[in-house]
């Protein structure tokens, strides 16, 4: 804990209005904001920081800062920055509309890193130096400490690397929060790193504060704002068919040994199909499940409510406004289910891998040998980013890749000779889902993978252009070990480009199974 003197008058003697609090961030800082998935971001600071942005650029001068966070915000944040062509560089994940825009016209520049690897990445300084951070939190205890808010993601690093901190208040979040963290400080960078003493996703390592070192806050504001609480369409029919495709298979590991009947914890990723796959487990037959994950969804908060989830760990609650109100209201019952931790332990790869979590993760687009693509469209724009998935992908023990074998209205496939771009390599990914069916793909060679995705996986108006595909390459003089047709491979993804759709002109009759492939599929 800080030995900072603290006193109530500390911090009425830093309270001011959110412009006063903007005017203190210079013109080209390293901005380290709260907020994660939309929850617990600043709410008015980045906005008077926009607008005076919006003012300086009037009057002719040049004024954009360096933006690092948690993982997405929400438009109070991101969205208003951006508008006010306020970031120069973005940092590690975001899901804004007009900041995706910027980026992908080349006005601003983005990394896009592992969740898990931001915060080490600024203590081994290789982000820079941390001018100023902007923490929002849900409230300050008699001794100074910090109660985090919504969201924990990377506060601990930036209150401790900022040379100054600027803290929203915010009186809306629920008080209820306090005690649900627990902040691990026992993290060190090499030589000096020790192993983290997790063994049990609801074990508590750390302490419910943030510490705060009061001689580097220079204001404190107070807010009264709600969250982004975003609503989640009612899960569709593809969503649908992919959770019973991975409820079905999970239910066998269970029958073959592999998995313990509840399960082992459970990582799920963000988005409508990994909420509907929630629902599934929610009206499936496994009991007394656990997570280990980085967002906790509404999906999440029914299992606890059914009691088929008995604890969950994560670095952030994104709820509905519905779901909202149900942990609001309950707030006793979920606060001792549920303990939110710093991303660089909710998404640690050490702990992924000694727990066995089952990860699942939505994607773009995967190729017919197991690569896939979770964050640009066509290969060259980016859509989010890869967030906390690859974190997850390479350390579960079952690695599940999902996404509806079409998009844009049955134009694209998302199962293509060649992925775009490469997130998680064929090395990561175990088992992908499409609405079509699940392709188990562990310990399956490149080529007998390419059958069983191409069978399972594709959609069936460009299965027989797959298989095409493959056979011609197999076919071709080239290695046999992945084939593939070079001047051919990415040709859908050209194709898209030029006519809007991935479709050849005539599309190629569905044709029965070679023997070769039968055989494959059999074995
Ligand atoms: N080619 C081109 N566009 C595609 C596509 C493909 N193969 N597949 C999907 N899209 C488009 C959709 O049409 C949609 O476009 P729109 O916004 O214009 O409607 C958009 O991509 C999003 O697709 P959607 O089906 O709505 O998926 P989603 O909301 O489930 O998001 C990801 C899917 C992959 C973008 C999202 O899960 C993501 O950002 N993942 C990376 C980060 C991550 O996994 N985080 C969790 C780790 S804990």
């Amino acid at each position: 804990m800080n030995n900072i003197p603290f006193d109530s008058l500390t911090i009425a003697s830093k309270t001011m209005s959110a412009e006063a609090a903007a005017a203190l961030i210079p013109a080209g800082a390293r901005v380290g904001m709260s907020g994660f998935t939309g929850a617990g971001y600043p709410k008015v600071v980045p906005q008077a920081l926009a607008d005076r942005m919006q003012l300086l650029h009037a009057a002719g001068e040049d004024f954009r800062v360096g933006l690092w966070t948690g993982a997405s915000t929400a438009a109070e944040l991101d969205g208003a920055l951006a508008k006010a062509d306020g970031v120069s560089m973005r940092l590690p994940y975001q899901s804004d509309p007009t900041v995706r825009k910027q980026i992908n016209a080349g006005q601003m520049q983005y990394t896009d890193i592992h969740l898990s690897h931001v915060a080490q990445l600024a203590w081994f300084g290789f982000l820079g130096n941390l001018d100023v951070a902007v923490v929002e939190v849900a409230g300050v205890t008699p001794d100074g400490h910090l109660i985090p808010s919504t969201s924990i993601g990377n506060n601990k690093t930036w209150l401790q690397l900022a040379d100054k901190i600027i803290l929203e208040i915010n009186t809306l979040q629920n008080p209820g929060l306090e005690g649900m963290h627990d902040i691990y400080y026992g993290t060190r960078i090499p030589p000096l790193r020790k192993p983290i003493p997790l063994v049990h996703p609801g074990d508590r390592i750390g302490q419910p504060y943030l510490e705060c070192d009061w001689d580097k806050v220079v204001a404190v504001v107070y807010t009264h704002q709600p969250d982004r609480n975003s609503a989640f369409a009612a899960p569709d029919e593809n969503s649908q068919r992919i959770a019973g495709h991975i409820i079905d298979f999970l239910s066998n590991e269970v029958k073959l040994g592999h998995l313990p009947k509840e399960l082992l914890p459970l990582q799920s990723g963000v988005g409508n199909i990994a909420n509907a796959v929630l629902s599934g487990l929610n009206e499936g037959p496994f009991e007394n499940m656990t997570s280990f994950t980085e967002v906790l969804q509404d999906g999440m908060l029914s299992m606890i409510k059914s009691g088929k989830l008995a604890m969950a760990s994560a670095t952030a609650l994104s709820f509905s406004p519905d779901a909202l109100k149900e942990f609001n209201d309950n707030i006793d019952f979920y606060s001792k289910r549920i303990v939110l931790r710093p991303q660089e332990v909710s998404n640690h790869p050490e702990l992924v891998r000694r727990l066995g979590v089952i990860a699942m993760n939505a994607m773009i687009e995967a190729d017919i040998y197991g690569n896939v693509n979770s964050t640009h469209i066509m290969g060259t724009s980016v859509m989010n980013g890869i967030g906390g998935s690859g974190d997850f992908a390479r350390n579960a023990y079952l690695s599940f890749f999902m996404t509806p074998s079409t998009a844009k209205d049955g134009a694209i496939s998302c199962i293509v000779p060649m992925v775009s771009h490469t997130d998680h390599t064929e090395h990561d990914v175990e088992i992908i889902v499409t609405e079509q069916g699940l392709a188990d793909l562990r310990g399956l060679s490149p080529t007998q993978r390419a059958r069983l995705i191409i069978e399972k996986c594709a959609h069936p108006d460009f299965r027989p252009a797959l298989r095409d595909y493959f056979e011609r390459s197999l076919a071709s003089k080239c290695g046999k070990h992945t084939p593939h047709i070079l001047t051919e491979a990415l040709s859908w993804h050209i194709r898209f480009v030029e006519t809007g759709s991935m479709l050849a002109p005539k599309v190629l009759q569905d044709q029965p199974l070679s023997e070769p492939a039968q055989d494959q599929l059999m074995a």
